[in-house]
């Protein structure tokens, strides 16, 4: 491998431009030839290409978001979409890609691997945590703790007021942003996907907690659905019309910011293995961190939605949140 491109996909997450920095400068070390590949799978097509040296990564560690720029492209979605990438990246004797991005970035990845000669290594960037293969991914430690701050705050005055607040969270389809907050904050309930989370099971968690609390929150997971804390707080409202019910929905605010120090590490540690398995002639896989050694894993099995919940971590949730 003689020249490699970068690209960030999908949502940006918080380590992404460590993730970035990382690549560069090993891929610099090893004397090879860096491209980054602006707007993800959309710039790849349109061949929006800009050399890179190390100095173009400086001081971009400590910074939230992605100079590269992310998006979700529909065209790559398409083989003649796919066609019009390859045949930019050979235009660029481009010869190696290291994909930073989550579940979608890396089923393009699949199928661009799968059907020209690109070995591709994928970094997993993604505040949901949803891959398999690496113990965390770049920016769910920062979209956790962006949340807690903020979510201890709304604990400030919902306790002042005596209000019960329902808080949403992101995490696409999966409860694991929802769940390490809920604990986190100690909230008085949850409500995350693929747990016994049900209005009747919300309910009875209600009244069953101490009843000389003042203030109570309820994590919700946004699901499918971003919004659903409206309507558990109409039905809430509804069964409890004394209780002074107000909803919040965190959205965006944790997708940005300054990435934690576990993020920033996470993504460097990544990123230079990234750089490494490529040169070593891996090809199609991600890298991840299991139990602190790097490992990694195939596009096919790291794509997965729904990855389990600890039940340790639940257990915690039932025991201490009465
Ligand atoms: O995948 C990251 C994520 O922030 C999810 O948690 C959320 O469901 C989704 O992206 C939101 O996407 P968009 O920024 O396109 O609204």
């Amino acid at each position: 491998i003689k020249k490699i491109g970068v690209f960030t996909s999908g949502s940006d997450s918080p380590g992404m431009n460590a993730a970035i920095r990382a690549v560069v400068r090993t891929a610099k070390l090893y004397d090879l030839d860096v491209v980054g590949i602006r707007r993800g799978y959309e710039g790849m097509i349109q061949g929006e290409f800009t050399d890179m040296d190390r100095g173009s990564v400086s001081n971009i560690i400590q910074r939230g978001g992605t100079i590269l720029k992310a998006g979700r492209s529909e065209e790559f979605k398409t083989s003649a979409g796919r066609k019009k990438a390859y045949e930019q990246l050979k235009s660029q004797q481009i010869d190696g890609l290291v994909a930073l991005g989550g579940n979608g970035t890396f089923i393009g990845a699949k199928e661009l691997g799968r059907e020209y000669d690109m070995p591709i290594i994928g970094v997993p960037c993604t505040i949901d945590n949803d891959l398999l293969g690496t113990d965390f991914t770049v920016g769910y430690d920062t979209a956790i703790n962006t949340a807690i701050e903020a979510i201890d705050k709304i604990r400030d005055t919902a306790e002042s007021h005596d209000r019960l607040f329902i808080v949403e969270v992101m995490g696409a389809d999966s409860g694991l942003i929802a769940l390490r907050v809920g604990i986190a904050i100690g909230a008085e309930a949850m409500m995350i996907p693929g747990t016994r989370s049900d209005m009747p099971a919300l309910f009875a968690r209600l009244e069953m907690g101490r009843k000389d609390k003042a203030s109570k929150i309820v994590v919700v997971a946004e699901g499918e659905e971003p919004g659903e804390a409206f309507e558990i707080g109409r039905i809430i409202k509804e069964k409890y019309p004394n209780y002074d019910t107000r909803i919040s929905i965190l959205g965006h605010i944790q997708r940005g910011g300054k990435p934690t120090c576990m993020d920033r590490v996470l993504a460097s540690r990544l990123g230079v293995a990234a750089v490494e398995v490529l040169r070593n002639g891996h090809r199609n896989e991600m890298v991840g961190l299991i139990h602190n050694s790097i490992i990694c894993t195939s596009f096919e099995r790291s794509i997965k939605h729904n990855i389990d919940l600890n039940p340790d971590l639940l257990k915690v949730v039932e025991m201490l949140s009465l």
